[in-house]
């Protein structure tokens, strides 16, 4: 960093990266166009597999990924998965849309600009167990939740948002002084790529308010089961396995990215998660990030 950048302050940097991230001349990190396509077919209505097949044969380099990520532990159970046939029949389209999703973020969305790539593992590591964590909380609490995967997957975006739009500045500041801002805005940055993906309306709802239980004023049971996978993710996910790019080093985020523990108490409470509840997720979020992270 030269002189000039240090005289900036911290206020100076907010305005500056605000002002980048929303201007037209930001490009956002953008979905793969089969992403979008198996959002929309699993939205509508039923599809057929062959549709579905289709749509994910548009991009041969992104099908081989998913059908590789549908094979691992995570989600290969009974028969072998050896085409995109096979997927699609054994883990239907909600699951696959997850898949695609997943994959799609790692190999395109979490995409690093240089002096970055160490913080954008992290936060696809987070995210990653996020999700898992989200599914799990989801079915342990009886929701039938749709989207609890994608809302954990996703509910961070912001943050990678604005490492890229902090790398385009001059002269960007160090991540460690950055963070508190990129913290502090970065639910907006979730909702505003939210929005332009086009996503459906819960789920941009539960990424605009994720540090928070309500949405529009009203208690929300999705934002809330972020918040409680979230906490999860937060203890456990640095425990768990090596990360590749740094196995020297816990896998933690650059920053404290976790809601207040009234926050989680309240999600808790709103999921109907009592003491032993919790206890017994805790444990069962430890079994679950070591088989996905391990
Ligand atoms: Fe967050
Ligand atoms: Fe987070």
């Amino acid at each position: 960093m030269d002189a000039q950048a240090e005289a900036l302050d911290t206020t100076e940097w907010t305005r500056k990266l605000l002002a980048h991230f929303r201007s037209p001349r930001y490009q956002p990190p953008l979905l793969p166009i089969i992403a979008v396509e198996i959002m929309a077919l699993s939205q509508q209505r039923e599809a057929s597999t062959a549709e579905i097949v289709l749509v994910l044969s548009k991009d041969p380099l992104l099908a081989a990924q998913v059908l590789t990520r549908a094979q691992s532990s995570a989600y290969a159970r009974g028969n072998e998965t050896r085409t995109l046939h096979d997927a699609v029949m054994k883990l239907g389209l909600r699951v696959l849309r997850n898949i695609v999703f997943e994959v799609s973020l790692n190999t395109r969305v979490f995409q690093a600009p240089p002096g970055y790539t160490e913080a954008m593992e992290r936060l696809r590591v987070h995210s990653v167990a996020t999700a898992h964590l989200a599914s799990l909380v989801a079915r342990r609490t009886g929701q039938a939740q749709d989207y609890a995967f994608l809302a954990g997957l996703l509910h961070d975006v912001g943050i990678a948002g604005l490492f890229i739009a902090l790398a385009d500045l001059p002269n960007p500041p160090p991540l460690t002084t950055a963070w508190p801002d990129i913290l502090r805005f970065h639910t907006e940055a979730s909702a505003a790529l939210a929005h332009l993906w086009r996503l459906p309306r819960e789920l941009q709802g539960a990424l605009a308010n994720h540090h928070g239980l309500t949405v529009n004023g009203d208690p929300d049971p999705l934002t809330a089961t972020v918040v409680v996978a979230e906490r999860f993710a937060f203890e456990l996910a640095p425990l768990i396995g090596k990360d590749p790019s740094t196995p020297d080093r816990p896998r933690i985020m650059p920053g404290k990215d976790v809601s207040a523990g009234p926050v989680i108490q309240g999600a808790c409470k709103l999921l109907g998660i009592d003491a032993p509840a919790f206890a017994a997720l805790h444990a069962e979020a430890r079994a679950l990030l070591a088989s996905v992270l391990g």
